[in-house]
């Protein structure tokens, strides 16, 4: 295995630092270009993007930062299978009462709009983005080629060591071992997502024996102890999502920030275990994905009513207008309350003070293990 200094510059990486690709707005050009300048890589979580907003957005980051970033998509979502009507009539009820409260007219049967994947891919080529990176699947063969042709470095994500060996194979440069502790939604496509819950500790070490290629850990890293030992464990670098969503740059809702910073404030003087306070859920988009447990997941996901559940993309436009109602009315009930289970040592921070306090901390990791 190539040591860790040989691994990030191979990668073309200033340190083992990744920003995560947060698409959903978490992931500003300010975040972007704070990180990229305070030493680590920031990226650029594109999937809900049109090819428009890929290309302002990138124009943006040039604007604020000279040094290389990310830009990550979802892989071509397949259209979903027909939903049986008494699902949809029940996915529609469920999700009635909350637009009511908010004031929204009816909820609406979601249309799947299409696969946008090569439009948002043409406008990602000329971004001048120097890493391009996938999750929900492999990236398609033609996308790897006309990427690694611009000279950018292609990167997928996998929860198991099966999906890491398909991703080698598929020809990415390195791949990002996403553990159950992750924050967002879990990158799995081969399988059964809800089956494929393997932690940070164990994925790391197996994937990067299964694989030649450098292995960047993601999920439940929030701090220099947790990037120190994911390098321990066999990763050339970490990709962290829930600890720069508090940071100021972060274009999350406030409410969303603030149930993440209390839920450690809570922790000091509660018994309830604070990793309890995030589940995997279906609920906002039909893909299992970790966030705060709120009101909307329990009634929307009720282990004893289930079945009210559409297929990704379709739970996901049918919860976007409440989703958005909720951000604009500080309504954290009915947001996607994204974060991992490390969420209570997230603080609030500017992203530069940030990278740079995750850097120090990391070296203070590896001196106190060396000593
Ligand atoms: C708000 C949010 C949005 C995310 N969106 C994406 C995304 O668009 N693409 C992606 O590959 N990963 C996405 N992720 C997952 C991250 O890449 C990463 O695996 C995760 O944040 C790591 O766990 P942590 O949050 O505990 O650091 C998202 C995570 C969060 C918290």
């Amino acid at each position: 295995m190539p040591s860790h200094s040989e691994s990030v510059s191979r990668l073309g990486l200033r340190s083992p630092v990744i920003q995560a690709p947060m698409a959903g707005g978490g992931d500003t050009a300010a975040l972007v270009a704070a990180v990229n300048e305070a030493g680590g890589l920031g990226f650029v979580g594109a999937a809900y993007l049109t090819d428009a907003q890929i290309r302002e957005r990138a124009r943006d980051i040039r604007s604020r930062t000279a040094l290389p970033f990310g830009i990550n998509l979802f892989a071509p979502t397949p259209e979903p299978p027909p939903v049986p009507p008494a699902v949809l009539a029940e996915a529609l009820a469920r999700v009635a009462p909350f637009h009511a409260e908010l004031g929204l007219p009816e909820p609406e049967a979601p249309a799947y709009a299409g696969d946008g994947f090569g439009r948002q891919f043409a406008a990602l080529l000329d971004s001048g983005a120097a890493f391009y990176s996938v999750t929900f699947g492999l990236p398609p063969a033609d996308s790897v080629a006309a990427a690694k042709a611009r000279g950018m470095r292609v990167l997928g994500t996998a929860t198991t060591v099966a999906e890491a060996v398909a991703l080698e194979r598929a020809g990415v440069d390195a791949v990002v071992a996403q553990g159950s502790e992750a924050g967002g939604h879990r990158g799995s496509f081969i399988g059964d997502p809800a089956a494929n819950l393997v932690g940070t500790m164990a994925l790391v070490p197996l994937v990067a024996d299964a694989v030649g290629v450098p292995v960047i850990a993601s999920g439940g890293i929030m701090d220099g102890r947790g990037i120190a030992a994911a390098l321990a464990l066999g990763a050339a670098a970490v990709q962290m999502g829930t600890v720069f969503l508090t940071t100021g740059e972060a274009g999350i809702p406030e409410a969303h920030k603030a149930a993440i910073l209390a839920a450690g404030e809570q922790m000091a003087g509660e018994a309830a275990a604070g990793e309890e306070r995030t589940r995997v859920t279906r609920a906002f988009s039909g893909r299992p994905a970790r966030g705060i447990v709120n009101r909307f997941m329990d009634m929307v996901e009720d282990p004893q009513a289930p079945g009210a559940v559409l297929p990704f993309p379709l739970q996901n436009t049918l919860t976007r207008p409440l989703r958005t109602a909720a951000g604009k009315a500080g309504r954290a009930e009915f947001l996607s309350l994204w974060a991992g289970q490390g969420l209570q040592m997230a603080r609030r921070l500017p992203a530069g003070e940030l990278v740079a306090e995750l850097l120090r901390g990391t070296e203070a990791a590896r001196r106190g293990l060396a000593g």
